[in-house]
C-alpha cells in the first residue's frame, strides 16, 4: 500500500470536512453546502465508501481527501501529503538517497547565506566596499533597495571569503560544491568573485542558491554567475522571484526582464511583480513556476531583441545570443506554444531602442507604466513586427514566405477562435482571402502525421516479461489513462480536453498535471517528488500492449469517456439519493444501472473493455434534466 493510501485509509473524509461545513447524512453519502463557494443549495457531496467529495454547483469539482485540503488551504500536493501524512500518524519515510540529497541541499544553502552576509557586510561597512556602493548610487539605487536586496561586494582579494567561511566551521569540499571558490591544482582554493558586485540569487522560497558578479572594472564577463551547482541552476531559477510572488499573485501578473539591475531598479519604483531570466532563455521550468501564481506574463524584451530583424529569426530558430546579450526568448514557436500549454497570456514589452528597464525607470517611472499599459499580446506582436516587412502591396513571393514562417506560430494556436481571429486580421493585412490563408495557415496532413510519429511507449523499454500487460482491470481506469499518456506524447493535444479533475486520486491527477507540463516522462520522473515517483513507476510497471498510434488515440479517448462518464453517473447517482420522492419521470432517466466501471473481464482487450455500455448523449441529457429540477 502506498503512503497515500495509507493516509487515506487512517483518515475519515467526512470528519474532515465536516470542520468546514456542515453534513448531513443523503442515502450512503453526505452533502451539505458547498465549503468553496457561497449557495442556498447543498450541491456539496460526500461520498465515504470511496474517500471522495465533489461539488456539484459552481465549483463542478470534486477529488479526494488530498484534493480537499490542497483547494480548502490553497497548497499544493505535497503540501497536503505532508499536512495530512502528520494528522493520520503516517510517517513520510523519504528516499535515503533523497534525504542525502536534501541535506546536501540544506548545506549549501547555510553556506550561501553566510557568504550572503559576509559579502553584505563589506559592501554596506567596509571601506573596500565604498567605491561599490558609490557606483550602486550613481545607477540610483538607495541605501533601502542595497539592504532589502542584501546586495554585496567581493573584494579583489583570491582569499578573502573561503579562510571566513572555513572559520565558521564550513568544511573546504562544500565551499568548492557551492561555487563560491575553486580549486587549484596544489589542492589549495581561491574564492570566484573578485572586486564584483554581488547580487544574491534566492530560489523561490528565498533560500540564497547563488549570486550573480558585475564586474566593477573592465573584467570579463561583466557578470559571472555562480556554476551549476545542487542548488543552483539558472535555467529553472528566476532573480526576484522570492520577492515578487506576492505581488505577482496580487497582481496577477509577471513581468519577465533580463537584468538583475533591471529588477533592481523596477522594484524600487515599486512595481514588485518583476523577475529576471539571468542569461539563459526563459525555460518551460520557470514558466512552470510562474503558472502557479498568474498566467499573465509580460516578457520586455530590448528594442533590438523585438525587432524585425530578431523576430523573423526568432519564428524559426532559437535565439541564443544577439551580441553579448541574450535573449530571455527561447523561439517565438516556443512562447506561443508555451502559452498554449500554460494557458498563459505572454504580452510583449518592446522598449525604447538602447534602454533598458532600469535606465527607463531612471528617466521616467510613468514610461514605465505606459510600457506595461500597452505591451500587446505575443501573438499580434508578431503579426504587428512581420508584417510591417510585408504590406498588402508587397510582391505575392514575399507574402508566401511570410505566411510560410508564420506556419509554427498558427500551429501552435490550438483555440479555434483565437485561430480565425489571426488569420482574419492578416488577412486583411496582406491582402489575401482569408478562406486561401486559412488553407495555406492549416496543417497538411503530411506535417500532421510527420509531427505526431507513432511512437513504441517510452518507458520501460525494458523486455520484461513478467510485467503484467495494463489492462483496466489491472490498473484501473484512471491508471490505465495515465499509463496510455504516458506511452504516448502525441497525445499531449488531445488530452487539453480532458479535464485533470477527473481522475479523483489525487496521485493520478497530479502525474496527469505534470504529465501535460513536462516534456517526456524522464523530465516528468525529475518534477515529481515522492511519492508521486513512486506511482509513476507502479505505473509504468504496466506496459501496455503494442497499440497503433490510431488505436491510441481511439483508446485514449474512450478512456477519456468513461472518466465522464463514471463522473456524471457518481452525481446521478448522488443526486438520485438525495432526492426524494423520486418521480417517475427522473427514474426514466435513470434507468441504466450503475454498472460498475471498475468491474471488467480480466485479460481482455483493452479497448474491448471500454466499450461504454452506455450513450453518452444519454448521460447528458439526463444530467441536464435532473440539473433544471430544483434540489430540495
Ligand atoms: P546586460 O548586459 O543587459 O546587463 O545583461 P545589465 O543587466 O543591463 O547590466 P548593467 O545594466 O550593464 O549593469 C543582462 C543579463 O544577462 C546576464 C546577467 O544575468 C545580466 O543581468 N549576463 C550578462 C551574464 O550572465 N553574463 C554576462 O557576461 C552578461
Ligand atoms: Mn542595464
Amino acid at each position: 500500500m502506498s503512503t497515500a493510501e495509507e493516509i487515506k485509509q487512517k483518515l475519515d473524509i467526512v470528519e474532515i470536512v465536516s470542520e468546514h461545513t456542515q453534513l448531513h447524512k443523503s442515502g450512503k453519502n453526505f452533502r451539505g453546502l458547498c465549503p468553496f463557494h457561497a449557495e442556498k443549495e447543498s450541491s456539496f457531496y460526500v461520498f465515504p465508501d470511496r474517500g471522495g467529495w465533489h461539488c456539484f454547483g459552481r465549483c463542478n469539482t470534486g477529488g479526494d481527501i488530498f484534493a480537499f485540503v490542497m483547494k480548502r488551504e490553497n497548497i499544493q500536493f505535497v503540501e497536503a501529503l505532508r499536512a495530512l501524512a502528520e494528522r493520520a500518524g503516517v510517517d513520510l519515510k523519504p528516499h535515503p538517497q533523497a534525504e542525502a540529497q536534501a541535506r546536501e541541499r540544506e548545506g549549501l544553502h547555510r553556506l550561501n547565506e553566510a557568504a550572503v552576509d559576509y559579502y553584505h557586510n563589506l559592501l554596506v561597512h567596509a571601506t573596500a566596499g565604498k567605491a561599490a556602493l558609490e557606483y550602486l548610487k550613481k545607477r540610483g539605487v538607495t541605501l533601502e533597495t542595497v539592504m532589502d536586496f542584501k546586495l554585496g561586494y567581493a573584494p579583489a582579494s583570491h582569499h578573502q571569503l573561503h579562510p571566513h567561511l572555513e572559520g565558521l566551521e564550513f568544511p573546504r569540499t562544500e565551499i568548492v560544491t557551492a561555487g563560491l571558490a575553486r580549486q587549484n591544482d596544489d589542492g589549495s582554493i581561491h574564492d570566484l568573485f573578485r572586486n564584483r558586485l554581488l547580487f544574491p540569487i534566492r530560489d523561490a522560497s528565498g533560500r540564497p542558491a547563488g549570486f550573480g558578479g558585475r564586474a566593477l572594472d573592465d573584467a570579463t564577463p561583466k557578470y559571472l554567475n555562480t556554476p551549476a551547482t545542487p542548488v543552483f541552476d539558472k535555467r529553472s531559477l528566476l532573480y526576484g522571484l522570492d520577492r515578487a510572488r506576492e505581488a505577482i499573485r496580487k497582481q496577477d501578473r509577471a513581468v519577465i526582464v533580463e537584468g538583475y539591475m533591471d529588477v533592481i531598479a523596477v522594484h524600487q519604483a515599486g512595481y514588485r511583480d518583476t523577475v529576471a531570466t539571468m542569461g539563459v532563455a526563459l525555460t518551460q521550468n520557470q514558466l512552470l513556476g510562474l503558472k502557479r501564481l498568474t498566467r499573465n506574463l509580460v516578457l520586455a524584451l530590448d528594442a533590438d531583441e523585438a525587432g524585425v530583424e530578431a523576430t523573423l529569426k526568432g519564428v524559426e530558430v532559437a535565439v541564443s545570443t544577439l551580441g553579448d546579450k541574450v535573449t530571455p526568448v527561447p523561439t517565438w514557436q516556443g512562447v506561443v506554444r508555451y502559452e498554449r500549454i500554460l494557458d498563459a497570456e505572454i504580452r510583449v514589452l518592446a522598449l525604447p531602442q538602447g534602454l533598458d528597464p532600469d535606465e527607463v525607470i531612471l528617466q521616467d517611472t510613468s514610461r514605465w507604466q505606459d510600457l506595461l499599459n500597452t505591451a500587446p499580446p505575443v501573438m499580434d506582436f508578431l503579426l504587428d513586427a512581420l508584417a510591417i516587412q510585408v504590406q498588402a502591396d508587397a510582391k505575392w513571393q514575399d507574402k508566401v514566405a511570410l505566411v510560410r514562417q508564420l506556419r509554427p506560430l498558427f500551429d501552435e494556436i490550438k483555440d479555434p477562435i483565437r485561430w480565425s481571429y489571426y488569420t482574419q486580421r492578416l488577412s486583411r493585412r496582406l491582402g489575401v482571402e482569408e478562406r486561401l490563408l486559412s488553407q495555406a495557415l492549416s496543417p497538411s496532413a503530411e506535417e500532421d502525421a510527420r509531427r505526431n510519429p507513432t511512437r513504441a511507449p517510452g518507458r520501460p523499454s525494458t523486455t520484461n516479461h513478467a510485467a503484467r500487460k495494463a489492462t483496466i482491470s489491472q490498473l484501473g481506469l484512471e491508471e490505465y489513462t495515465l499509463a496510455l499518456c504516458l506511452a504516448s506524447p502525441e497525445l499531449k493535444r488531445e488530452a487539453e480536453t480532458l479535464p485533470a479533475e477527473l481522475f479523483e486520486d489525487s496521485l493520478n491527477r497530479e502525474l496527469f498535471r505534470l504529465w501535460q507540463d513536462t516534456s517526456d516522462v524522464d523530465s516528468l520522473r525529475d518534477e515529481a517528488g515522492e511519492p508521486l515517483r513512486e506511482h509513476l513507476d507502479s505505473v509504468l510497471a504496466h506496459p501496455l500492449p503494442p497499440l497503433s498510434q490510431d488505436k491510441r488515440f481511439a483508446a485514449f479517448k474512450q478512456a477519456g469517456l468513461r472518466l465522464l462518464e463514471r463522473h456524471l453517473r457518481r452525481e446521478l447517482a448522488a443526486r438520485r439519493d438525495s432526492l426524494s420522492p423520486v418521480s417517475g419521470d427522473t427514474q426514466r432517466n435513470l434507468s441504466f444501472t450503475d454498472t460498475a466501471v471498475e468491474e471488467t473481464g480480466e485479460d481482455s482487450n483493452p479497448l474491448e473493455e471500454m466499450g461504454t455500455n452506455i450513450q453518452l448523449r444519454q448521460v447528458l441529457q439526463a444530467e441536464r434534466s435532473l440539473s433544471k429540477k430544483a434540489i430540495p
